[in-house]
């Protein structure tokens, strides 16, 4: 299963990709979190007004793509990821703006060469097939995270169809399945209980009572938390329980080491290239 390479030394999960050094959620970002090493890559599962999975963060496009500039899709606005079908996203740049924000200033640290930043341009958003291909052809590691669709459309079949398509690509062993939703990783667990789930806890969805108990009831095998929020005394009772403990969203080498220190699993990070140095 996704944890069985798991050695003891810390995992680095590029988050959304290596998002530092690509588009975020692009298939350049998946290619970089290889070669820079990572465990696994993380990314965002939504649906389309069509009905089809894609990969992208936000539930509104403008932020990673050329949406606001193209005029057919003006009265589209705010860009909501299920106002448009996949063949209308498709037409459009999610690679761009990363080479004009340079949103971690890693093209002007050198660390992104100016012909790596071309080949952005022009990058597509990709379907989570094409994502579940890639991870399968490179012999990768997958944290699937699937967005809140609650009072979209889609909540009711996207964990099914997020499953199917994992099981279609023969990744369950390479593939773990996280949400803030909860209720997806209790469908999980009754459509593919051999996939392992992980709970995502921020201070927003923070559940009442004891977090080990509330893991243990979702059956989960990894808590995924926002650094913010863990306490060391949790941290020790869940590693203690055997979940593995992954933490979100790690950047910076000194907290890195410290939650090393305190006995973090893996790392969930827009800079995976960071955690082989550690
Ligand atoms: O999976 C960890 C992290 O990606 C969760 O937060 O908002 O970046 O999807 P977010
Ligand atoms: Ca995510």
């Amino acid at each position: 299963m996704f944890f069985d390479a798991y050695t003891g030394s810390v995992m680095a999960i590029a988050h959304r990709g290596a998002r530092s050094l690509a588009p975020e959620n692009t298939l350049f970002a998946v290619s970089k979190a290889r070669h820079a090493g990572a465990y696994a890559w993380e990314m965002d599962v939504q649906m389309t007004g069509d009905g089809q999975l894609v990969i992208t963060h936000d539930e509104t496009i403008n932020r990673v793509s050329n949406v606001a500039f193209v005029p057919e899709f003006l009265d589209r606005k705010p860009w909501r990821v299920k106002d448009f079908t996949l063949a209308e996203l498709r037409s459009l740049d999610f690679g761009s703006w990363y080479v004009r924000e340079d949103p971690f200033g890693q093209i002007a640290a050198g660390a992104v060469s100016a012909t790596d930043a071309e080949t952005y341009r022009g990058a597509l958003i990709p379907t989570l097939e094409e994502g579940l291909r890639m991870t399968r052809e490179h012999g990768f590691r997958i944290n699937v995270e699937i967005k809140d669709l609650s009072g979209l459309p889609g909540d009711d079949v996207v964990t099914r169809k997020v499953l199917e398509m994992i099981d279609r690509f023969d990744l369950v062993e390479q593939a773990i399945l996280s949400s803030f939703q909860f209720k997806y990783l209790l469908q999980a667990r009754d459509i593919l209980p051999e996939l392992p789930t992980a709970a995502l806890v921020e201070e927003e969805n923070m559940p009442e009572g004891d977090i080990l108990t509330v893991l243990q009831n979702l059956g989960v095998q990894a808590w995924h938390p926002d650094k913010d929020i863990v306490k060391a005394d949790d941290l020790r009772r869940v590693r203690d329980a055997g979940l593995f403990v992954n933490v979100y969203t790690v950047n910076d080498l000194r907290e890195m080491r410290f939650l090393m220190n305190k006995g973090v699993t893996g790392l969930i990070t827009d800079f995976p290239q960071r955690v082989r140095g550690l």
